[in-house]
């Protein structure tokens, strides 16, 4: 049988290819879920992993943009974006006030020393979010403590405005949000205020939590938030398709093994395609056997260790496939989620983990 053979020069053939379409398609899907209220797009974390710029440029319809530090806010506002951003986890240090008050940006407020800092600031205008912690235990104000935090605040004289924000930590299981919900009402009762609450699963499955601001993360970047719900179910498409290539090609015999520790061993003779992606390009290491990946646009699975620049895969299903066919580690044809559970983990911790040395191509 022949299989494929190189027919042109290749440089190191992995690449994400990031689709600014997908990413503005997947915005409309926030807006025909939540159609009555503004969006801050989380592109924290370098966008996801997808470019914080990039990213930004594709979402400029946006109403915002939530991000984690002032470093990133500033790469906004230097880049031109005049929308709101909310910095997630709000300032670090009171150092960061005066640029925060001078670039507009808004922050979440969590802490009591940060209350403290933005009273006894030089500043005013600032825009606040005041997080409530209705259950998550990560961030935020008792609900007994908002009325007197919030009039704590506006009595320092510093705001422009103090919105009223929670985070929910079971909305994409069947835990639901009803109990934070019920929290955050009570908490928040008679304060004025906008509210912001909903992150991709609630934007998707609680319109009661949609409010004022919604805060879409992985919905934008078209994973879905559900373990049992596939993204295109939700009408969403990937916005990352990590791709490569076949590199060399190994026949093996019966109890061969394949990779660091020899972990697989062959059962019947087969032949193993070597792909240029290993966990230094952000590929998950403890990815086991069996992983699916996409080769010639066949399904196919890993197979063994996933090597730092280098991972096997499977070819008995890709008789044809040879150096230089194409392999999609995630993507189109391949939701990052099935990749991720396969892996143990989730869609965010892949896309969040491509590593700097990684080509991005962009994608109209
Ligand atoms: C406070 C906050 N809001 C919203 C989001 C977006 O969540 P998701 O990506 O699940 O939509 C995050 C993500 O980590 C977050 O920390």
């Amino acid at each position: 049988m022949l299989r494929r053979v190189p027919t042109e020069s290749m440089s190191r053939p992995l690449v994400a290819e990031v689709s600014l379409s997908a990413l503005r398609h997947n915005l409309s899907v926030v807006r025909r879920y939540a159609p009555a209220s503004q969006v801050f797009a989380v592109i924290k974390a370098n966008g996801y992993g997808h470019g914080l710029l990039r990213v930004a440029a594709a979402l400029r319809e946006a109403e915002g943009f939530a991000v984690l530090n002032l470093g990133e806010a500033q790469q906004l506002r230097e880049a031109g974006f005049e929308q709101s951003i909310l910095l997630l986890e709000g300032f670090f240090s009171a150092d960061e006030l005066p640029q925060i008050a001078k670039q507009g940006i808004s922050v979440v407020v969590h802490s009591p020393w940060q209350v403290a800092a933005i009273n006894s600031a030089l500043i005013t205008g600032v825009n606040v979010f005041l997080k409530i912690n209705t259950g998550m235990n990560r961030l935020g104000f008792p609900p007994a403590e908002v009325a007197e935090v919030c009039h704590a605040l506006r009595l320092g004289g510093r705001l422009d405005q103090c919105a009223l924000m929670t985070h929910f930590a079971t909305a994409d299981d069947e835990r639901g949000i009803s109990a934070q919900l019920e929290q955050f009402a009570a908490a928040t009762a008679g304060q004025r205020g906008q509210r912001c609450m909903a992150n991709s699963a609630a934007i998707l499955r609680y319109p009661q939590t949609h409010a004022d601001w919604v805060r879409p993360g992985i919905m934008l970047y078209g994973a879905s938030p559900f373990a049992g719900q596939a993204a295109a179910d939700l009408d969403l498409r990937p916005a990352m398709t990590l791709r490569s290539r076949l590199i060399a090609i190994q026949q093996i015999k019966p109890g061969e093994a394949v990779g660091y520790g020899r972990s697989f061993v062959a059962e019947q003779a087969m032949t193993v395609g070597i792909v240029a992606c290993g966990y230094a390009d952000g590929y998950p290491r403890h990815a086991g056997t069996g992983t699916p990946v996409l080769v010639e646009g066949v399904r196919s699975r890993t197979l063994g260790r996933v090597s730092m620049d280098m991972l096997a895969v499977d070819l008995t299903a890709v008789p044809l496939a040879g150096v230089g066919s194409p392999v999609v580690l995630w993507g189109e044809g391949l939701p990052v989620e099935e990749v991720a559970a396969a892996a143990g983990t989730i869609s965010y911790e892949l896309l969040t983990a491509l590593a700097p040395r990684v080509p991005v191509r962009e994608m109209s």
